[in-house]
């Protein structure tokens, strides 16, 4: 295992009726901004409830998060914060609204251009302002991390950024907030998790049992209740566990001591810059093309890959690992979401254009071993046509 270092500060109240902690959780004197959505959190309700909740505390509202947020908006949110002298943020929403308001904590106190946080990874990030999160989708892992990932519409450009001072002071994870979900965005979320997942365990062994077995065991929770979730919708157990799985995907836990290979999400990001693809599908896309890609790389742990979550014993070693990198594109296609370019009409032409994408924006040396260049991504791409 490799050496590391843990820390993660974010406080979780879980289940029926949490919101309610919100008043016990915002200073009472905070002045507050309420960072939301489209409509989702309106018509559901869920805003109310966070309002009621605040009590008497001076609030307002800032909608009209995209899903990808984008920096254009968020730009706006921070000027407002400014005017009005707002010294806490609330997210109500999904990944999408989290990540806008981790940028909006990191740039109304930056000192210059705040693009720069994202094109210096966080790293120039030195101030953010406090806020919570109320969860309704359960996919990204904003909720408890420190990553956050911006669109700039006029660059086509969705980049990453990671700072220690943006992980959430607190986050409300009330499973009922998620039944309001569209089908579409329930299967996101599990194929996200999913990828999460995999890109911090299918690497190469360092003997880290406690991760491994973690991930393994989290892997196989997504594979059984994710259909479930699709076939019985107001099942409030498989809710509650399909949110604690994902929260735990991308907090940090499974990732300790080991190596990362998030080339899947930055080539995924990629595709959503250029094409506006839900940022799981992207995945979906690309991460059974990457494994084949790299299947010797990752030979060693794509067999315990097969043997461990999938149960697959017969065959050659080869056989077993395409057929757990099957299984795995199966299990996509049954959450109901495409797996091949061609799904989402797309071609040769936009690998091309994909690439292009990739090579401005830095992304020549993904991967564990840092040797997914441009050769191996039009590879991936092409083999996921
Ligand atoms: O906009 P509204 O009307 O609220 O509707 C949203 C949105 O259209 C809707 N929704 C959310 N909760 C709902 C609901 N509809 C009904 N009932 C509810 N309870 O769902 C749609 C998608 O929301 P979004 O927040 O975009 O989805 P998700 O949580 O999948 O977030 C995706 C974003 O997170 C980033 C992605 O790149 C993408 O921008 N990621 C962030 C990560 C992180 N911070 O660590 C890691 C991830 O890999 C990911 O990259
Ligand atoms: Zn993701």
């Amino acid at each position: 295992m490799f050496n590391f270092a843990y820390y993660n500060p974010t406080r979780i109240h879980f289940g029926k009726d949490t919101i309610n902690e919100i008043n016990s959780l915002v200073p009472s004197d905070a002045r507050v901004m309420v960072l939301f959505g489209g409509s989702s959190a309106k018509k559901t309700g869920t805003l109310d409830e966070v309002n009621q909740a605040l009590g008497n505390r001076f609030v307002v509202e800032f909608g009209g998060i995209e899903p990808n947020p984008t920096y254009e908006t968020l730009m706006q949110a921070v000027e407002q914060v400014r005017e009005l002298k707002i010294d806490f943020l609330l997210a109500v929403g999904g990944g999408s609204v989290i990540d806008g308001t981790k940028f909006v904590a990191a740039a109304a106190e930056f000192e210059g251009e705040p693009w720069d946080i994202l094109t210096s990874w966080g790293g120039k990030v030195t101030k953010a302002m406090p806020f919570g999160t109320v969860l309704t989708l359960p996919a990204t892992g904003s909720e408890m991390n420190c990553a956050s990932v911006v669109t700039r519409k006029s660059l086509k450009a969705k980049l990453p950024f990671r700072n220690e001072l943006v992980y959430p002071q607190f986050s409300i994870l009330d499973p009922t907030k998620t039944f309001t979900l569209p089908e579409r965005q329930l299967a996101n979320g599990v194929v996200d998790a999913f990828v999460h997942i995999t890109e911090q365990y299918l690497t190469y062994p360092v003997n880290a049992a406690v991760q491994d077995r973690f991930a393994e065991g989290l892997l196989q929770i997504l594979i059984e209740l994710g259909p479930k979730a699709l076939a019985q919708p107001q099942d409030y157990d498989i809710r509650a566990n399909l949110m604690w799985v994902a929260t735990m995907a991308l907090n940090g836990t499974i990732g300790t001591g080991v190596p990362h290979d998030w080339a899947t999400h930055m080539i995924g990001h990629e595709l959503t810059a250029l094409y506006d693809i839900d940022h799981a599908r992207t995945l979906a896309i690309v991460l059974p093309s990457l494994l084949r890609c790299t299947k010797t790389a990752k030979h060693e742990k794509l067999l315990q890959f097969a043997d461990r979550v999938w149960h697959i014993q017969a065959g050659t070693e080869d056989e077993r690992i395409e057929a757990a990198i099957a299984n795995t594109q199966a299990f996509f296609e049954a959450m109901g979401i495409g797996t091949k370019l061609a799904d989402y009409n797309l071609g040769k032409d936009d690998v091309e254009a994909v690439l292009k994408q990739l090579e401005d924006h830095g992304m020549v040396a993904l991967g564990e071993h840092e040797n997914i260049d441009l050769a191996m991504s039009r590879d991936i791409l092409t083999l996921a046509i």
